[in-house]
């Protein structure tokens, strides 16, 4: 049997087609470039062609370079289809529908004319996978579109509508319609003879720009300066673009390829690639069949008000679902309401959402009064308080009204998803849907699985999620999930090392620099003391060998509840989040270690940095082994969504990897000698040292 190839060309009415055609989304992948540069010069060798489109099979256009192929040798091509294509002396047109994104944009960059139907993206995402255009993108755009428009699609990597990239100047023309081919060879028709051709490399009316502007590639630096500390990208992405204003545009391309070579091997590309597949990992839950029927959701309810259940709902109406709130009494759903009416005004306020959208979304969201209103729902997530005596009736409720083939789907943080679900007749469609806080913002939704939920149901909450913008990660229904449990010992670490004598504002600097956005200090002030004093003291009552954290306890006495009291961990002026280092919270600190009898001593930064990871490394060895999670890079992801991790770093077990499981043991054991039983090694951990390996391929040993 002949292959498929992946680059189809044939002749209609005058017009080579050129179809690249390598499912899912037409990455650049080994043969497609080559395929690119044969059918280009077909039709340019065949008299019978007078223009040429090219254009992508199946759902999309071009997604880019193919991301699994960089990192490893690869040979220089002879000649690179950008070239090939710009090059010719008849008309190409690049006819986009899906996505035109990194090397897929740069194709249609290089050709002469791009058209594009109203739903598709163009981008130059290059950067959020570490490295930035490399196929003259960082050249042509700011030619086409002028350096500052350039310079900001390719520093922030977002994908541009079609209407709005019409708009800068990167599509010529929207096309309607439903047959993108037959537009397109009409529109190379109408263009076919009409000379010279328009190369954007020629284009250098706009690069003019730069020199009435001399400051905005420092002011660009200094604008991402926070947000792109420890990453080389950013600036790389800046210094090209920069480039394409200074130099010729072929010097300006080898600038490009040098800079490009400096980005694709380093830690920084390895780490966003990694991060980039897992996210697409994360997704698949194996030994599924492909047969099942998977619950589909259109209408949402939300049991419960409070903060979690308000910023549940706001996640269901952000992407079109209508969504029903209950609460106890009419007055607590109004109290709901109103904080949600308050946080999308805010967002108005900020700019970040337009108000014709909030007009869209808040009506999507309806308050009710009794679950009978809510029977007809596809699914329903329940977010009231946090305690099994109050979860149970909720559940025994909606087993009773809710219709057959609903979703049962509960959002706690830590109660057991089995022990709800025997107050129902129907465990199989129980499960959990732990959202983080802020529920409306945070991307990650772990799925809970109960002894009994069907697939069809996880697989139902997985989709879910996916529906309404979240990473939908699988988790075991172990004390705290995936998530939270694999944090856990982080939370604990970073207080008993204030007991020792480390600073919350040392703590929280190693962090932020490390690349946290805020110290986890500063992140609990902001969450609220109060809420971990109240969850350490049912443990207590639970537990008398529970290790009780005395000093965050003294501070919740003393009414320091965080940045709503003015004070937590530190302290706080009027109308200002900002957190100020507290002499009062040193004294508490250094009264209650002597209380204790702990000697107070110094730390470095690395053994801060350590110590807070390692201990979650740990348990996340722990939880691996006990198989509830799937793969390392599941917690990774989760990680990077649920704690915000830092992406460059790849996840937890990603950074891990780079000091070694045989240094992560080494210095476990040198704690657990020292510390006692809480550092004791995970067994993974323990083999992984002794054998040899990594945590990443950790996964296949423990399943296999
Ligand atoms: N290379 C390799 N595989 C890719 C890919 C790429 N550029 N883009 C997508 N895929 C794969 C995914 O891994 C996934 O594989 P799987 O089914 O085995 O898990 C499959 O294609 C489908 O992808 P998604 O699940 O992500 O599909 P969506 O429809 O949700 O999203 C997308 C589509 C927006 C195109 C998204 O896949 C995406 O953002 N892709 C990456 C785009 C990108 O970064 N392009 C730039 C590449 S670098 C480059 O071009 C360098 C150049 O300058 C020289």
């Amino acid at each position: 049997m002949s292959e498929k190839p992946l680059v189809r060309f044939d002749i209609e009415d005058g017009i080579g087609v050129i179809t690249i055609d390598n499912p899912p989304v037409n990455a650049l992948g080994p043969g497609v470039s080559d395929g690119i540069i044969a059918a280009v010069e077909q039709g340019e060798n065949d008299p019978r062609v007078k223009a040429m489109v090219l254009m992508g099979a199946g759902r999309s256009f071009i997604a880019g370079a193919d991301i699994r192929q960089f990192g490893k040798p690869r040979p220089t091509p002879a000649r690179r289809s950008y070239d090939v294509i710009d090059q010719t002396s008849k008309p190409i047109v690049a006819a986009i529908h899906g996505f035109a994104l990194g090397g897929g944009l740069e194709h249609a960059l290089a050709c002469h004319y791009r058209i594009a139907v109203p739903s598709a993206k163009v981008g130059l995402p290059e950067v959020l996978i570490g490295i930035l255009p490399g196929g003259g993108g960082t050249q042509r755009l700011p030619r086409l579109i002028g350096p500052k428009a350039a310079m900001e699609l390719i520093v922030s990597g977002r994908h541009v509508p079609a209407p709005e990239a019409k708009q800068l100047g990167i599509i010529d023309e929207l096309v309607e319609g439903t047959d993108l081919r037959r537009e397109a060879i009409s529109y190379a028709q109408r263009i076919a003879d009409r000379r010279p051709l328009p190369r954007v490399r020629d284009m250098n009316d706009k690069i003019a720009q730069a020199q009435a502007d001399p400051g905005m590639f420092e002011a660009m630096r200094k604008s991402i300066a926070r947000k792109a500390r420890n990453q080389q990208a950013p600036y790389h992405c800046i210094a090209a673009v920069e480039a394409s204003t200074r130099e010729p545009f072929e010097e300006g391309l080898k600038t490009e390829r040098r800079l490009f070579g400096e980005l694709e091997n380093a830690d920084e590309a390895k780490a966003l690639r990694y991060a980039f597949f897992a996210e697409r990992e994360v997704t698949k839950i194996p030994g599924q069949s492909k047969d099942m029927v998977i619950p589909e959701i259109k209408t949402a309810a939300v049991i419960g008000a409070g903060t979690m259940g308000g910023g549940i709902a706001m996640s269901f109406a952000d992407f079109g679902f209508p969504v029903k709130i209950l609460d106890v009494t009419p007055e607590a759903v109004e109290k709901g309401m109103q904080r949600i009416r308050d946080n999308y005004a805010i967002s108005v306020k900020r700019g970040s959402l337009k108000q014709e959208e909030m007009e869209k979304r808040l009506p999507r969201i309806q308050a009710v009064d009794s679950f009978e209103a809510i029977a007809d729902c596809d699914v329903v997530v329940e977010a009231v308080f946090e305690e099994m005596s109050v979860k149970k009736p909720v559940f025994a409720k909606l087993d009773a009204v809710m219709k057959p083939g609903a979703l049962l789907l509960t959002n706690s943080s830590a109660l057991d998803i089995d022990e709800i679900a025997t107050v129902t007749k129907r465990p199989e469609a129980v499960a959990g849907a732990h959202f983080f806080s802020p529920a409306n913002v945070m991307k990650l939704l772990e799925v809970v699985v109960g002894e009994k939920s069907a697939p069809s149901t996880i697989a139902g909450a997985m989709k879910m999620g996916r529906s309404i913008g979240k990473i939908s990660a699988y988790a075991g229904n172990t004390d705290g999930f995936v998530a939270n449990r694999s944090r856990a010992p982080f939370n604990t670490e970073m207080v008993l090392m204030v007991e020792e004598g480390a600073l919350p504002e040392q703590v929280d600097k190693v962090m932020v620099d490390f690349g946290y956005p805020m110290g986890p200090f500063a992140v609990g002030d902001l969450a609220g003391l109060d809420i971990g004093a109240a969850s350490r003291r049912r443990r207590a009552a639970a537990d008398p060998n529970y290790r009780k954290l005395p000093i965050p306890d003294r501070l919740v006495e003393l009414g320091r509840y965080g940045q709503k009291t003015g004070a937590g961990w530190y302290r706080y002026e009027k109308g200002d989040r900002t957190p100020h280092p507290d002499p009062a919270v040193k004294r508490i600190i250094e009264e209650v270690a002597q209380q204790m009898g702990i000697q107070q001593r110094a730390f470095t930064d690395e053994e801060i940095l350590r110590r807070l990871l390692f201990a979650s490394v740990n348990e996340a060895c722990k939880i691996l082994e006990e198989g509830k999670a799937l793969r390392a890079s599941d917690v990774d992801v989760m990680w990077l969504h649920g704690f915000g991790f830092p992406r460059y770093r790849g996840g937890l077990f990603f950074w891990a990897d780079q000091i070694g499981p045989k240094e992560v043991y080494r210095q476990i054991e040198e704690w657990h000698q020292r510390y006692g039983a809480r550092w004791k090694p995970a067994d993974l951990l323990q083999r992984l040292a002794e054998r040899g390996g990594s945590f990443r391929e950790a996964t296949a040993e423990v399943a296999g």
